[in-house]
Order: C-alpha cells, then structure tokens, then sequence
C-alpha cells in the first residue's frame, strides 16, 4: 500500500487531536483509500511541554524547516497558527511541491492570494477544510457538492464563542461583560478576546467561503466588521419581545443591478455603486442581526456554528455543527489529509481550485449602497411630539417606518424607543441617525442592529 508520510508543524490542540485522531481511525482510513497516512515528524516550539495528547519524543523536534525540507515527508500540515511563520512554513513546503493541510483562517485571510498562486505555480494543491466551521465541511460543500449552483445567499454563524456569548445573554438574561468573563473562565473566549467578539474571526471565515462561492479574491478590507461589544441585555430582551434572536452574521449576498433596489422597487436612494456590464456584485459582511425565531439560524446556540447556503440550482442547505474544538476540527484536517493522500496517489497536481471560477467578473458591494432592514433602539425624553421630530428626519431621507413600539413598564424622564426600519440603503440610515442623535429630545446614542429576512 502507498504510504504518505506526514509532516506536521504544530501539535498544539489541533495538531494533538490530529494525532489521536489517526492513531485511532488511521487503519480505518487506509483502508477506505488504499494510503496508509503516517505522522512522520512533528514541528512544536517547546519539546518539554506537558501536552494532553501524548506525542512520542521521537518524532518532535523544534526545528519546522527540517520537517519540511525532510525528503521522507510528502505533505505538509501546518497546525501552528499565527501569519507570519505559518506563511514561510506554508510557502516553503510549497516551493517544493509538496501539499500543505491548514486549519489557518487568519494566514488564509492574509496571505491567501499568494498561497494559493504559489500551490498553483509549483503544480501542487493547498488544502484547507479546517479554517472555516471546524467540524462542519463546509469547504467540500461549496467547492465540490454546489459546484453545479450559482451561489445566490450564504449565512454563516462562523464564530462559536460569539454564539455562546450571546445565546446565554438571551437564555439567562445575563450582560455581555459577564458572559464574556465566563467564556474566558471555560476557554470558549480568549484572553484578549477582540479577535472573535470583535468579529475578526468571523470575517476571516466569511471572506474565505465568498472567496470560494464566488470565484475571486475577496480583500478582508472589502469585508464590513461589526462585532457584538455593543449588544446590551436591553437589545436581546426587546428583541426576543419582537420574535428575534440575536446572531453574529457572516453575509455573502449575490446583488445583480435590479436587487440594488429597495424593497419597494425604487432604486436605493443615494448609492454610488453601479454594476458594470459583465459584473455582479456582492455583499461580504459581518454583523449581529435580528434573525426572526423562525428561522433555523435562530435555533443555532451556544458553541455551535451553522452556515446556510442558497444555490440556484439546489434551493436552500443547511450545515450544522461543532465549529472548533480538538476533535471536530481534527476531524476537517482527516478530510483533507484524505484528498491530498488520493492526490498524491494518482498524481493530481492543481486538482483543487483556490476558488470556484465564475464566468464573470465580480466585485464586493460598499456596505454604504447595501440595503438592510434595521431595528433602531433610541433613548428619548417622555414628552409629547418626539416621534414627529424623528419621523420627520427618516421622512426627508426617504426611509420608512414599519413600526414604532415603545415598550412598557418604563417611568422616568427618558424612555425607550423601538424603530423597525424598511430596507434602506447603509449610508442614507447611518446620516439620518447622526441627525436623530443631534436631536435634544433623544437622550443617548442609538442603536442600530441590522434585521435579516433572508430573502
Ligand atoms: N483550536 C481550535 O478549535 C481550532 C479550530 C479551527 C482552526 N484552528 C486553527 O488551527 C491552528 C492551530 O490552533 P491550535 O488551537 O491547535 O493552537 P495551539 O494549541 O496554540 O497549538 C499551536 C502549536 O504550534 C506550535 N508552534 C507554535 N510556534 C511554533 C514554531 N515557531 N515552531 C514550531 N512549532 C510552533 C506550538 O508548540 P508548543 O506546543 O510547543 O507551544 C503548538 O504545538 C490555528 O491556525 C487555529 O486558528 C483551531
């Protein structure tokens, strides 16, 4: 039988579930693809750390260049994290035209452009099904299983430790602060955490699965980051009230010329964006936003992620799953050792495409010209005649009001006011805010979430 021997850069929590993983499954693998898969070497920075998973002294070494250069190893598996060395390890093994495995999303929203061209000039492949959603293959799903479907909507809950944050500050009622602290206490949540409450983390994914759906290099600027810092237990609990559930969103949304319009059928006043001729647009962001209960992504809590994918072709899928984790995103890396392991036995060199080709160019929308619906929380004095000094406002800018809701059970010289908002387009609703706020009757800063449809 074949053997493909591994090198693995990193044997830190991922890399020692890989190595579980395979002394476990490793037989049952060879089997099914007639390769059998061995760790060969392992690249760690400290050889006397205490690690969970017990790796043989034998194989470590602190060295990661000598595992890549060694002639005996065939693939390379960076497992390390971080951009900078990851991308030498990464561009190296490469440069000598062995595969590469990552779980890296950071390296990939970095870097992925000259990875991918680099896999492509040195007649070799680039795998990566663990950087996005841990266990769930959501990679395969759009490279290989959609690849008959033009990808028209994708929404992902891509970030655990925000989805656990904010199911328990729905579930318990309890404040972003607190819940955080918690997250941090159990190892959901960094310490710092802005790389994933910020919604960094996010946007890393989310720019990798557009990446790949739409068949371009999505720069992570093009990429609208809003992260969940300023979601108040307040927010939640009106929410809930108004039969929504708070989520953080990764959006890639298709926008030919006649979707750049607002729900009534007029072109968003005010945006700039024109699709030329040949090109399609589309929307790549991050934001926590009001999912109606109804919807499957509202059910998604606690650490798991989901991403839902609307294909022309198919219709509406869902994937659902562990999104990190030792054994879940160990269980993505076996997925690509497998097709870099039949790869390497057949001799497919630039087998897996960095992104799925489009027949036309495309660009990433400003969010400024994306069109949303929007619930809109302002603190206001508790007199008569504020609502017109706002209606008002939002009447010049030509945006409509489905509802005005002052909830109950509030005395005192402010009050709260709930704004349900028709779509409007991002920049007229973030100018007509700024003047609401220079209104004396309104008290504090508004709010304002993004309210999905999934239309
Ligand atoms: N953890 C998850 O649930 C998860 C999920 C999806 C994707 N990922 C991605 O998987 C990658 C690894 O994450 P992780 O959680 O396994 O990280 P980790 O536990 O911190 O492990 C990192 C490993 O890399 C080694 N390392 C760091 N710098 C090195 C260097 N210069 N030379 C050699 N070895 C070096 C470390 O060695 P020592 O052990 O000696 O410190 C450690 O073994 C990251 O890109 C992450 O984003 C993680």
């Amino acid at each position: 039988m074949r053997q493909v021997n591994l090198g693995m850069i990193g044997g830190g929590t991922v890399g020692g579930g890989v190595y579980e993983a395979i002394r476990r499954n490793g037989a049952l693998m060879a089997s099914r693809l007639g390769v059998s898969l061995t760790i060969a070497r392992v690249a760690v920075r400290d050889l006397k750390k205490a690690r969970a998973v017990n790796i043989p002294a034998g194989l470590l070494t602190t060295d990661w260049q000598s595992v890549v250069a060694d002639p005996e190893v065939n693939l390379v598996v960076e497992l390390m994290g971080g951009t900078t060395t990851a991308r030498q390890v990464v561009l190296a093994a490469l440069k000598l035209g062995k595969p590469v495995v990552t779980a890296n999303k950071a390296l990939l929203s970095a870097h992925g452009e000259e990875l991918f061209a680099a896999a492509q000039q040195h007649g070799t492949n680039l795998y990566y099904e663990a950087s996005v959603a841990g266990g769930i293959p959501i990679i395969k799903v759009l490279r290989e299983g959609l690849i008959g479907n033009r990808i028209t909507r994708l929404f992902g809950i891509v970030n655990g430790t925000c989805n656990y944050i904010l199911s328990r500050m729905k579930d318990e009622g309890a404040d972003f602060d607190a819940v955080l602290a918690d997250a941090q206490r159990l190892g959901y949540a960094e310490t710092p955490p802005d790389l994933d409450i910020d919604g960094h983390d996010a946007a890393h994914k989310t720019g990798i699965l557009a990446s790949l759906a739409h068949g371009f290099w999505v720069n992570p600027k093009q990429i609208y980051t809003e992260g969940i810092r300023n979601i108040t237990k307040q927010d939640i609990e009106f929410a809930a009230k108004l039969g929504y559930t708070i989520r953080l969103l990764g959006c890639v949304k298709t926008m030919s010329n006649g979707e750049l319009r607002m729900g009534n059928g007029r072109p968003a006043r005010g945006t700039k964006f024109a699709i030329r001729n040949s090109q399609f647009a589309i929307q790549v962001s991050v934001y926590p936003a009001l999912v109606p209960n109804s919807h499957v992504l509202a059910n998604v809590n606690g650490v798991f992620n989901a991403v839902y994918v609307r294909g022309d072709v198919v219709g509406d899928t869902l994937y659902y799953g562990r999104g990190a984790g030792q054994d879940a995103t160990a269980s993505a890396v076996l997925s690509d050792l497998a097709d870099a392991a039949l790869d390497l036995k057949c001799g497919t060199k630039n087998r897996i495409p960095p992104f799925i080709p489009h027949e036309r160019d495309g660009a990433v929308l400003p969010m400024d010209d994306v069109v949303s619906r929007y619930y809109v929380r302002l603190t206001v004095e508790d007199r008569p005649g504020v609502f017109a000094k706002i209606a008002d406002i939002l009447a010049k800018a030509k945006i409509g009001i489905s509802s005005i809701i002052q909830p109950e059970g509030h005395a005192g010289e402010t009050v709260p006011v709930i704004l349900m908002i028709h779509d409007a387009p991002n920049a007229a609703m973030k100018r007509a805010l700024s003047a609401i706020a220079k209104l004396p009757v309104v008290k504090s800063a508004p709010v304002m979430i993004r309210v999905e449809s999934f239309e």
